[in-house]
């Protein structure tokens, strides 16, 4: 299968909120998702498409406080195109960015829920940072999103 992967467009941004429950199993994550990532953050976001359909998008930026460090936002790929390699490639068109930047570390987080999300954070190579408790086995860093949205935090060094 081709999967052509590029930079966002604000055009993208209605898409990917419209198939982002279903990505997400019936969770609603679209608040984290605003338009202004698609506007100021365009050089260090991506998606895939496959036949003109977007399969997949990664959301990240630099940190403008620590020079050393980016954040991800948010990822997903679509069900029908997973463990294909799809996060894999758009995780390394930004790292790639990154590098350029002179950035050595990538940051992320996701929610103690999300074993999947975890599993593949550690896959790729993410570390799970201390946090200030347990949830679910797993360290995490109380209402690191907002209130009562705690988060597990990852690290990886590229
Ligand atoms: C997490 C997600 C982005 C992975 O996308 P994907 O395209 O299937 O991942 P890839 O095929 O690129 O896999 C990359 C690596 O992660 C591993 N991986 C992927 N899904 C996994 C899972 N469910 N459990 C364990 N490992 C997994 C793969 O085996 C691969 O590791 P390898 O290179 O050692 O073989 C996708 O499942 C998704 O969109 N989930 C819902 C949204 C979400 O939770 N996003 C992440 C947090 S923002």
């Amino acid at each position: 299968m081709f999967f052509n992967t590029r930079n966002v467009n604000l055009g993208d941004h209605q898409k990917i909120i419209d198939v982002m429950p279903n990505w997400w199993g019936g969770r609603d994550l679209t608040s984290g998702l605003s338009k202004i990532y698609f506007i100021h953050f365009q050089n260090s976001s991506f998606v895939t498409l496959n036949d003109g359909n977007i399969i997949g998008f990664l959301i990240g930026f630099m940190s403008q406080s620590i020079k050393n460090q980016a954040y991800i936002q948010l990822a997903g790929v679509d069900p029908n195109f997973r463990k294909q390699g799809v996060a894999k490639m758009l995780y390394n068109e930004f790292y790639e960015i990154c590098k350029k930047s002179s950035i050595s570390t990538v940051t992320s987080c996701t929610s103690p829920v999300n074993e999947l999300s975890i599993k593949f954070h550690q896959s790729m190579g993410f570390e799970i940072l201390k946090g200030d408790c347990i949830e679910n086995g797993y360290e995490i860093t109380s209402n690191y999103l907002g209130e009562g949205n705690h988060k597990v935090l990852f690290k990886k060094d590229i």
